[in-house]
């Protein structure tokens, strides 16, 4: 008995057995109570032990911006840039370099997954969490989360994309309803967890507190079972956003959430309590083939994960190292957008100037600091605040702007969630609103504060630059005109202060490109155009602007942004020529090759990014631009070079809610190419038959 017993704990620990032989050894020895056992979370970050089958805790760490130091204990670990400012380097290969690096952190400090990417489409530039996420476009979210997801599973580290779906307010984000049609729920805000899925096979996904037309996720068969396990072939297990169970209003059933398809509940147990598990299974609400769909999904990630491994085995895990250091440098550099530059000003020369004034509320500001904006919160050994980045280029920094040869003045927002709004009105010094989990912001201008310091300053010294520190967009009417320059730093992480420095003084041209719109005033963006709209009424949210979300809007009312998405300036000026279509027909498992020489006509070296967009006329409305194809070249002065974009059919499909299905209309589609939505610079047509 004993040596069976001793074998049949070895099957599950054999790495050279299939994964399927491992598990279903696992599963079959487990007993009923310790399947319901293993449904829900201990503490905040794990999951309970069986210790008589060897089942370890499976551990798990926030979040987007790095390992967090809440669920690690107070470790301190590399503060990386937000994923707005990862999605503005339009790089792929950053992106999964950042996934690695990831993958590598969270196995030194022990867990097993980390809560990430967010990949909520930006629906409002007020939601609290547009620093987390990537971008208001479906095709560049998914390009940037896959290469991140296979990134972190290199390391034998699960992945968790989040917060399944239309989590796009924080609002009332508990018990909110969106109120979606089919077409847009599919074309816009499932398209990139269906894809990102599809491709890099995420072992983990977690469900958003929100209720999508009525019905909280995680009680949803539709969305989970039927859509996400059958449909998209979705392999790994389903968890619950933190307390979303407990905090559903009308409750959800123990067995609607089985039965849905989720595997654990966090971080406690309340739906998924043993008794509740117990008294539900013995009244015959769920079958125990419910019950072991789910916990199989979970089992099978900790094999995979390697907890049943030997720790030689596993891929090392590393942090705090001068590599991830630098990475999260050159992470905020590739996102960093100039956004205006007025006579080139900038680059600053450092032989010419020998005084800087540094001013604004953001020069020495720290942003890694324990929850500080919220659960994605990472705190780092040390911070590069703007102002230390620019002491350490040895400039001399005084206080009298009218006497410095340049000024430069970080503003931006606030990431501070624990001021209230009460608080935020009455004291001007934070009135921002906050970049924030829990809270969305309350005006998409930078506070009067923070403008009157711009406008008094430029009048003291016309070389006066704007550097904005912030995650999401901001208005800038009153002011923009004042300046000569303006840079999008966003949340740059721990070393954006050098990475600030480098791109002032030239070191690095600036590539950046937006992920989003930025609207010249709030009511222009498509989520503002009511209360129902925006935050809702009688906790729903009406989508009412369907697919037209972020430039899609603005190309069809044909209002004129702030700054259209894709834009962002280089110190250098790139030519377009010579576009090149591989073949004028298409069909459905043929992809374009699509060529377009890029000469670089400046000074400096750098990056430009080449983006294609499509257009559809067919018996549905389609967008006049969408994003199908973009890719990053970079070159010296006067060098030149052909670069191909891929574009793939089922990029250019658009979601028929009747028949369920994604399509394309045989006929013409217009192909744009450009450096941001709206500077098209060639043009051709290809055919899909
Ligand atoms: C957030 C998640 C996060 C979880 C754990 C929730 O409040 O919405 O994004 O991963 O907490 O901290």
């Amino acid at each position: 008995m004993a040596q069976l017993k001793h074998a049949q704990r070895q099957t599950v620990r054999n790495s050279e057995l299939s994964v399927e032989t491992r598990l279903n050894n696992l599963l079959n020895r487990l007993t009923l109570d310790e399947k319901f056992k293993l449904l829900a979370g201990t503490r905040f970050f794990r999951t309970h032990s069986i210790k008589r089958l060897g089942i370890k805790p499976f551990k798990m760490t926030d979040g987007p911006l790095g390992v967090s130091m809440h669920s690690t204990f107070g470790r301190k670990n590399t503060r990386f840039p937000g994923g707005i400012c990862l999605a503005a380097s339009f790089n792929r290969q950053l992106a999964n370099e950042f996934g690695v690096a990831v993958g590598k952190e969270v196995r030194a400090t022990g867990r097993s997954a980390i809560l990430a990417p967010g990949i909520n489409i930006n629906r409002s530039p007020l939601n609290g969490r547009t620093f987390e996420y990537f971008s208001e476009d479906p095709y560049l979210t998914k390009e940037i989360a896959i290469p991140y997801v296979q990134g972190v599973q290199s390391q034998r580290i699960a992945a968790c994309v989040k917060h399944y779906v239309a989590n796009n307010q924080e609002t009332n984000r508990f018990t909110v309803s969106a109120e979606i049609d089919p077409r847009t729920l599919h074309e816009i805000y499932l398209r990139a967890f269906m894809e990102v899925i599809k491709e890099s096979d995420p072992w983990l996904l977690m469900t958003s507190y929100n209720k999508v037309n009525g019905q909280y996720l995680f009680a949803n068969k539709t969305l989970l079972r039927d859509l996400l396990w059958d449909k998209w072939g979705f392999n790994g297990f389903i968890i619950s956003d933190w307390w979303s169970f407990s905090r559903s209003e009308p409750p959800v059933s123990t067995e609607d959430c089985i039965k849905a398809g989720m595997s654990l509940e966090m971080p406690k147990a309340n739906k998924f309590h043993p008794k509740l598990l117990q008294s539900a299974y013995s009244d015959g609400k769920f079958s125990e083939d419910d019950l072991n769909a789910v916990v199989k999904r979970l089992l099978r990630v900790m094999i995979l994960v390697g907890l049943f491994d030997d720790k030689k085995n596993l891929p090392p895990g590393k942090r705090n190292t001068p590599d991830h250091q630098n990475l999260a440098r050159k992470m905020a550099e590739e996102g960093m957008v100039l956004l205006k530059n007025r006579k080139n000003i900038l680059p600053l020369n450092i032989k010419e100037v020998s005084t800087l004034a540094v001013l604004g509320p953001n020069r020495e500001k720290k942003f890694g600091k324990w929850l500080y904006g919220g659960s994605s919160a990472v705190k780092p050994p040390y911070e590069i605040t703007p102002l230390k980045g620019l002491k350490s280029r040895g400039v001399q920094i005084i206080s009298d702007p009218s006497k410095a040869d340049f000024v430069i003045i970080f503003a931006g927002l606030n990431h501070d969630s624990t001021k209230s709004l009460a608080r935020d009105s009455r004291d001007e010094k934070v009135a921002t609103g906050n970049d924030s989990e829990g809270i969305d912001r309350i005006q998409l201008e930078l506070p009067q504060y923070q403008v009157n310091l711009i406008n008094q300053t430029v009048q003291e010294n016309p070389n006066t630059i704007v550097v904005l520190l912030n995650g999401s967009p901001v208005a800038m009417d009153g002011w923009l005109e004042n300046v000569p320059a303006v840079i999008e730093a966003w949340y740059p992480g721990m070393e954006g202060g050098h990475a600030i420095a480098n791109v002032l003084f030239g070191d690095i041209n600036p590539s950046g490109k937006l992920p989003l719109t930025f609207p010249k005033k709030i009511s222009d963006s498509p989520a503002h155009k009511s209360i129902q709209t925006f935050p809702g009424v009688d906790l729903k949210v009406k989508y009412a602007e369907g697919i037209y979300v972020g430039y899609r809007h603005f190309d069809k009312a044909n209002i004129e942004p702030l700054f259209p998405f894709g834009f962002g300036l280089s110190y250098s000026s790139f030519k377009y020529d010579n576009l090149q279509l591989s073949t004028n027909k298409i069909s459905t498992n043929e992809n374009l090759i699509v060529s377009v020489d890029i000469t670089n006509t400046g000074n400096f070296s750098g990056s430009e990014v080449v983006q294609a967009y499509f257009h559809n006329e067919c018996s549905v409305d389609r967008p006049v631009k969408e994003l199908v194809g973009f890719e990053k070249v970079f070159l010296t002065p006067d060098e030149s070079k052909t670069v191909d974009l891929k574009l793939k059919p089922n990029n250019l499909t658009f979601y028929d809610p009747q028949e369920q299905t994604w399509r394309i209309e045989p006929g013409m589609f217009n192909l744009f190419i450009g450096n941001s939505s709206h500077n098209v610079l060639l043009e051709d047509k290809f055919e899909y038959i």
